[in-house]
């Protein structure tokens, strides 16, 4: 990765940030004669042991053993991956990086960072707008009737656009930008006769910002109920729909903190309950959430709640995102609110209390989807609970547990009053790549039983199925440990591993690839061991078997190199050695398995 961005970048870059500023961006820093202590943002503690060094411009934690500079800061506290960090120590160093072999080239990352500039002027344009304009009343007192305070206005940088044509444009004209840039953006458009006029006219302006606080559009409504109700940026260089969630960038510390974080539509559902202290919660826009939206907010939690509108768009969307949520191994809950409502009507209606008991007691996906599909279809005749089974496998085949696959098969079972064995055999004709529960068992046998004679085979196996799914390490923590690995490499990840377990934390590979950043072999073995899909079915099943095999395989090397220890004694008539290795001999091979 380092490789992509020139290294003089990198370190023009780290030259000019200062780690006390960095780090004071995110958490309180006291001094301590020459250095600075603060509590360690990477583990639980109640005495200050992370120390920043001003002078050595790095920090370490002598609780957790954490420690680096501030890209490794930034890349461990905000998540995100290397040139993520670097994107964001760039802006606060005023740097703009070429990335020469990342696929775009130099002027490509400038454009953009012009358009992003075009955008940002455009945002406060539009904000100053509806702070000060008497032509911006109206907005203002729009925003109050809807219970958006003013806090929210000046945090989430809410605008104004007035009724002209051209006021955006002449804006810009002043600031000496052209109008083709700003074109590109979608803020003015192309008129007919070879000019430009205001996208957004008479309309409050959100900002939709990404992880960094970059702008990179807008959405305008209008201020009564003419149609149409909300107008978007297009999609530009810096704008693609469907890679950002709105909000995320105010609420992600919430959601890691509070380690959940509500899913809602509209801009309304997530201001509203944000003013009222709700703010581990982003907002999909009105769009079906996609995979690369889940795999941001999986930055932070693993655990989502949706909590869209009652409507039959709204039931829609959620639908169809639970799957994409199983497939990433997230867990997801949903509240239905009654007919009519959404977040934020709910909210104000009744209260910040009541919302809280919502979510408190959102449904799990199974009983959601259930009963969704029951007053869809109806269950009355046994057609209509065959149609129902055939929808509920498809999202239960998608589960990567085993366990809690057959657990939802017997509810399901339970609850249509089918019998469990008639829906297992509709689940074993669905080909999906993790099912053929009736196979299941025997494919993984014929699996394993091709890494017989093999144990390096079992040591990988077993490490990629805990990388790709860390409840696993749960199951057998207590049964083996690092030592136990012969593949020196595998052996190393597995410590790494036990120790994140240790601190509580959680094992993406993300995390582990920082932990090797200066040995290239083993994190490409981690990368590789993270994504390659290992088929097991009975994934549990497969991980205790790697660790019998793991265990099997360590006695009898421990029994082989004493055999040839008691040989050496034997051929040395070391009587005193020898009396000893057939203790040890002994010891071993009692109550144990071969
Ligand atoms: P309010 O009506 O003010 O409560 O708006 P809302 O923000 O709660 O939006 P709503 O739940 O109606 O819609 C969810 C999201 O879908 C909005 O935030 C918009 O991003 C999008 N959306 C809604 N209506 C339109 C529309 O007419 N055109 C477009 N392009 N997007 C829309
Ligand atoms: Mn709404």
């Amino acid at each position: 990765m380092p490789g992509i961005i020139p290294a003089e970048t990198i370190e023009s870059i780290l030259d000019r940030v200062d780690i006390v500023e960095v780090v004071s961006s995110y958490i309180p820093l006291k001094r301590a004669g020459r250095n600075l202590r603060a509590l360690c943002p990477f583990h639980h503690e109640k005495t200050p042991s992370f120390m920043i060094s001003p002078d050595k411009q790095i920090y370490h934690c002598f609780g957790c053993n954490a420690g680096g500079n501030a890209l490794s800061f930034v890349m461990q506290y905000e998540k995100v991956d290397f040139l993520e960090a670097i994107d964001m120590l760039a802006k606060k160093a005023g740097v703009e990086i070429e990335h020469s072999a990342s696929g775009f080239k130099r002027e490509d990352v400038s454009v953009k960072t012009k358009l992003a500039k075009i955008n940002e002027l455009s945002s406060f344009f539009y904000h100053k707008n509806l702070l000060s304009l008497s032509d911006a009343a109206l907005a203002r007192d729009y925003l109050k009737q809807r219970g958006v305070n003013e806090a929210a206005v000046k945090n989430m940088r809410l605008g104004f656009a007035v009724d002209k044509w051209d006021s955006l444009l002449e804006y810009l004209k002043t600031k000496g930008i052209n109008p083709a840039p700003a074109n590109q953006l979608g803020l003015i458009i192309n008129n007919d006769k070879g000019g430009f006029y205001d996208r957004f006219r008479k309309r409050i302006i959100f900002p939709i910002f990404d992880i960094r606080g970059i702008v990179l559009g807008f959405g305008a409504r209008v201020l009564d109920n003419s149609l149409p109700k909300y107008i978007n940026s297009p999609e530009s260089p810096i704008y693609v729909k469907g890679s950002h969630l709105y909000g995320l960038n105010f609420s992600k510390d919430a959601i890691r903190e509070k380690d959940s974080c509500l899913i809602v539509e509209g801009y309304m559902d997530f201001f509203i309950p944000y003013a009222h202290g709700i703010d581990n919660i982003v907002a999909s826009l009105g769009t079906a959430l996609t995979k690369q939206q889940i795999r941001l907010i999986k930055r932070y939690t693993h655990n989502v709640v949706l909590m869209y509108d009652s409507d039959p768009a709204g039931e829609l969307a959620t639908l169809r995102s639970l799957d994409l949520f199983i497939e990433e191994g997230m867990g997801v809950r949903i509240v239905s609110l009654d007919k009519g409502y959404d977040p934020d009507l709910f909210m104000r209606k009744f209260g910040v209390g009541a919302f809280k008991d919502r979510v408190d007691n959102a449904r799990d996906l199974f009983d959601y989807k259930l009963e969704f599909l029951k007053s869809h279809y109806g269950s009355g005749d046994i057609q209509k609970k065959a149609k129902i089974i055939d929808e509920m496998l498809v999202t239960i085949n998608k589960l990567a547990n085993a366990v809690v696959k057959m657990d939802y098969l017997r509810r399901l079972s339970e609850e249509l009053s089918v019998p469990e064995s008639a829906i297992m055999q509709e689940a074993a004709k669905i080909k999906s790549k993790y099912t053929d529960f009736a196979m299941s068992a025997d494919r993984d046998k014929n699996r394993l039983a091709k890494f017989q004679n093999n144990p390096i085979a079992f040591e990988k196996l077993l490490v990629g199925l805990i990388l790709q799914e860390e409840e696993l390490i749960h199951k057998i923590s207590a049964d083996i440990s690092p030592g136990d690995f012969q593949d020196r490499q595998l052996g190393k990840i597995m410590a790494t591993v036990f120790e994140l377990v240790r601190l509580g934390k959680t094992i993406d590979p993300h995390k582990l690839l920082h932990h090797f950043s200066d040995d290239a072999e083993i994190s490409s073995l981690v990368c590789e061991l993270s994504t390659k899909e290992e088929e097991m079915i009975d994934r549990e099943k497969a991980v205790k078997e790697c660790v019998a095999r793991l265990k099997k395989q360590g006695t009898r090397n421990t029994r082989d190199k004493l055999c040839e220890a008691i040989k050496d004694a034997q051929r040395l008539n070391d009587q005193a050695r020898l009396t000893h290795l057939l203790h040890e001999f002994n010891d071993l091979v009692k109550g144990k398995v071969f």
